[in-house]
């Protein structure tokens, strides 16, 4: 599935710059995905049009309520091309149950862009999917990666704790903390990378009490260290 893109000048300066701790800290976390992988119904699905269906439901929403509903959805409109063609209320239906329904009205138009101006197939680039309703950078950024292997970060509310913890960079403003995260990106393993740190972030370095003690990168993270002094 994986196109590998070849590394930006900013992306080569920014690998040879990361220091041993973010080099260690990406070993390990990497490591404890490949093991700990939460086993979810869009992961391991290659069809670019299913992940954007995933991220679109995932926007502002919880894991565990996406979860009945992305294959439901799928099993309606299989396709880019069924969801462009669908009735507008009945896309509506289909996302009952789910709340912001200006996503659902953003995945329907973005579909409908697709096959008006891209021949019904997605746009691999980011910068391109941002172009389309109702896709912003994180959005664009786990879409590029997790179903075109393009080496870009998804800096959403999970990753962003667990990136700031792990950098001690509890102030930094997003647009300095998507750099590092660019920084971070290891090459060619973008999509599993991304994810790494949302399922991190979501079952160790959760809001509001990380678990440091259980964490699999506490040793190469300035919170972890701090706390287990
Ligand atoms: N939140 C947003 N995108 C996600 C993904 N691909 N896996 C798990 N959680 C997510």
């Amino acid at each position: 599935m994986a196109i590998l893109a070849t590394p930006s000048p900013r992306q080569k300066q920014n690998a040879c710059r990361l220091p041993a701790r973010g080099r260690a800290f990406r070993r390990r976390l990497l490591a404890w995905y490949a093991r700990h992988a939460r086993k979810l119904p869009w992961r391991g699905v290659c069809d670019p049009y299913a992940v954007l269906v995933s991220e679109m439901m995932l926007q502002q929403t919880q894991v565990r309520r996406v979860v009945d509903f992305f294959p439901r959805f799928l099993a309606r409109y299989p396709t880019l091309e069924d969801l462009a063609a669908a009735p507008a209320d009945a896309v509506r239906e289909a996302w009952d149950g789910l709340g912001y329904y200006a996503r659902a009205r953003n995945l329907h138009a973005a579909a409908r862009e697709v096959v008006a101006t891209h021949g019904g197939v997605l746009p691999e680039r980011p910068e391109a999917l941002r172009r389309l309703p109702g896709i912003g950078r994180y959005t664009a950024g786990a879409v590029a990666s997790i179903a075109f292997g393009i080496d870009v970060p998804a800096v959403d509310t999970n990753a962003a704790r667990v990136l700031r913890r792990a950098l001690g960079v509890r102030r930094r403003p997003p647009a300095r903390l998507w750099r590092l995260a660019e920084a971070l990106v290891p090459r060619g393993r973008a999509a599993d990378w991304n994810q790494a740190l949302m399922d991190l972030g979501a079952t160790v370095c959760t809001a509001r009490v990380p678990r440091c003690a259980s964490c699999p990168v506490r040793t190469s993270c300035v919170t972890g260290v701090r706390r287990s002094r």
